[in-house]
């Protein structure tokens, strides 16, 4: 697919399809994060991949979705919950700007992954505390965000933005995510 596409298509996906990702797409995630450019190719990032469904399960209770949704259309019901999440972790002992390097991997990974078809949900709302502590992090290591996977169950696209930001569903339950256009967000000089 034309990468422009690609990202078109790479929305954010809250509620899931009950069907594995394979290891050759998590494979595909661990690789985008590992190519992924850092200043001073200090390469600080790494991945705590969480698969089996017990271990999801446990970090299901321990991220929040969709701020500006009501729980009841927002969070994923019980069959509609990611298959996958992937713990995205700064090792604390390298200096430097640490948070652009991690995003630059975030957007690869979810781009990787959508490339394949597994949409994605980027998540900084989560309980860092009972996180870190699931996932056995060293005190070098800081939780930076986790993410879920999963073959999305609902459509989501691009609508202009008028005066809100504020996603939200449409009849059918898709997500609609307003985005400013082209000429509001860059100039010529
Ligand atoms: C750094 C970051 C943190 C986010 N945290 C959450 C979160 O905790 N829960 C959630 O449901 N969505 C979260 N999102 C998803 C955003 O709400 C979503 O990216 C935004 O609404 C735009 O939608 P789009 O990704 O389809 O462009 C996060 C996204 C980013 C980039």
């Amino acid at each position: 697919m034309d990468v422009m596409e690609l990202l078109r298509g790479r929305r954010t996906y809250r509620r899931f399809l009950q069907k594995a990702v394979p290891e050759e797409v998590i494979q595909d995630i661990i690789e985008a994060a590992r190519l992924s450019s850092a200043g001073s190719n200090r390469q600080a990032t790494s991945l705590v991949i969480v698969h089996q469904p017990a271990d999801v399960e446990k970090v299901n209770a321990l991220v929040k979705w969709a701020a500006f949704l009501p729980p009841e259309q927002g969070t994923p019901k019980p069959g509609e919950q990611p298959t996958l999440y992937v713990a995205v972790v700064q090792d604390t002992r390298v200096s430097g700007d640490l948070n652009t390097d991690t995003g630059i991997a975030l957007a690869n990974m979810t781009l990787a992954a959508w490339a394949k078809g597994v949409g994605s949900c980027i998540m900084g709302a989560i309980n860092r505390p009972k996180l870190t502590a699931l996932l056995g992090l060293p005190e070098h290591e800081k939780l930076h965000t986790m993410v879920a996977f999963g073959y999305p169950a609902h459509k989501s696209y691009i609508v202009p933005l008028q005066t809100d930001n504020k996603y939200y569903l449409d009849a059918e339950g898709n997500y609609c995510v307003p985005k400013r256009s082209k000429e509001q967000i860059a100039r010529y000089l």
